[in-house]
């Protein structure tokens, strides 16, 4: 086996800021935090496709692979990397549920204390329990995300904590991998990018990464950024913050989303959208993509199926179109979720060859 200046064999992957440092604010000097981030796989729909009756090539992004089974892995390797170099002591976030699980992780690994801001009540069990394990100090408030984000800012404003949420441009830099990753998974960048949105950091980070991987020329051509926030919690849609959002996607239930802007830059600039979808047809999407094609991801991530779906209905994809799509969880991150969504509840019966024998029907 060959190994490398680092001791590691020649072929592995060593992590998105080791594939892409041309393109991240690190030198050779910078203190890397990895935990094999990136590379996840892009998968070809052609079972979900049929069923929903569209007439064009579909890929998923599925970022549920990555090492806290989220996206945001990709950004915490270069935030965390990023406060190690400037030698920050503490981090915080405020979080949905997966912003603190990937803040967790890469900071115990970084030997930094992490403290994460939780909304009381609306954390799916995955990760909370991640949170925990990696050693975090967990603080569930009796508030929302929105707020928790606000408390988190003004805490960064002392000086004494480094924040991690994607209001740290570092976050940014490190998700816009994804888009890279893409194209060069294609030899092409897509048509159409259906990703879901709630505070909004990743559309910007996505086309922040596909403008500069054309600018660079390794593509020709830049995607339509179409983006799904759920019915309940659509403040960019709507036009204005939305003080208590709901929806049963808990990873986006966001009123107030920090990159706004950043948001509608993509959608003006791309021409592309962002609309709202309701919680029973993202419920629908979450289980078609699962049964159809073996993939299971966490509700957020069945918003932009959901919104493939309404717009195949409404005729809005030409034909032969490339369309990828960001899975940005796994779906064991919310077990309770898919067990209460689930059509089937396990059949319970003796233990015995003729009982199972019946249950199947042979
Ligand atoms: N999908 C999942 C699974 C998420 O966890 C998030 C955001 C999004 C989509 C939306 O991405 O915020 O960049 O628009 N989760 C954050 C968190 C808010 O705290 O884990 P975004």
């Amino acid at each position: 086996m060959q190994l490398d200046s680092s001791n590691q064999p020649i072929a592995y992957w060593k992590g998105l800021i080791h594939q892409y440092a041309s393109f991240l604010p690190v030198t050779a000097d910078t203190p890397v935090i990895s935990l094999h981030e990136g590379n996840t796989p892009l998968i070809k729909l052609d079972r979900f496709v049929s069923a929903i009756g569209g007439d064009f090539d579909l890929y998923l992004k599925f970022e549920g692979l990555n090492p806290t089974a989220s996206f945001k892995d990709r950004g915490m390797t270069m935030a965390i990397t990023k406060a190690v170099e400037k030698g920050a002591e503490v981090v915080i976030c405020a979080s949905t549920g997966n912003t603190s699980a990937s803040a967790a992780a890469y900071a115990a690994r970084a030997n930094l204390k992490c403290v994460v801001l939780l909304p009381d009540g609306n954390i799916a069990m995955g990760k909370l329990a991640q949170a925990l394990m990696y050693g975090a100090q967990t603080i569930a408030i009796r508030g929302n995300f929105d707020q928790a984000l606000d408390i988190v800012r003004q805490l960064g404003e002392t000086g004494k904590v480094e924040i991690v949420n994607s209001i740290n441009p570092f976050r940014i830099e490190g998700q816009k991998t994804a888009s890279f990753e893409i194209c060069d998974q294609l030899g092409r960048a897509p048509d159409y990018h259906f990703l879901p949105v709630g505070n909004a950091g990743n559309i910007t980070a996505y086309w922040k990464g596909y403008r500069e991987y054309e600018q660079a020329g390794r593509v020709k051509g830049l995607p339509h950024m179409c983006g799904y926030q759920a019915a309940g919690s659509a403040p960019i849609v709507d036009g204005h913050p939305i003080t208590a959002p709901e929806t049963l996607a808990t990873a986006i239930r966001i009123g107030n989303p920090a990159s706004w802007q950043g948001a509608l830059d993509a959608m003006q600039q791309s021409s592309g959208w962002i609309d709202k979808v309701t919680d029973e047809a993202i419920v629908e999407a979450y289980k078609l993509v699962a049964n159809t094609e073996g993939i299971f991801v966490e509700p957020a991530c069945a918003a932009p199926l959901a919104g493939l779906i309404a717009s195949v209905r409404a005729n809005r994809i030409p034909a032969g179109s490339l369309i990828t799509a960001t899975m940005t969880g796994h779906g064991l991150k919310d077990p309770d979720r898919a067990i209460s969504c689930a059509a089937q509840k396990p059949d319970l019966c003796d233990a015995n060859l003729d009982s199972v024998s019946r249950l199947i029907g042979l």
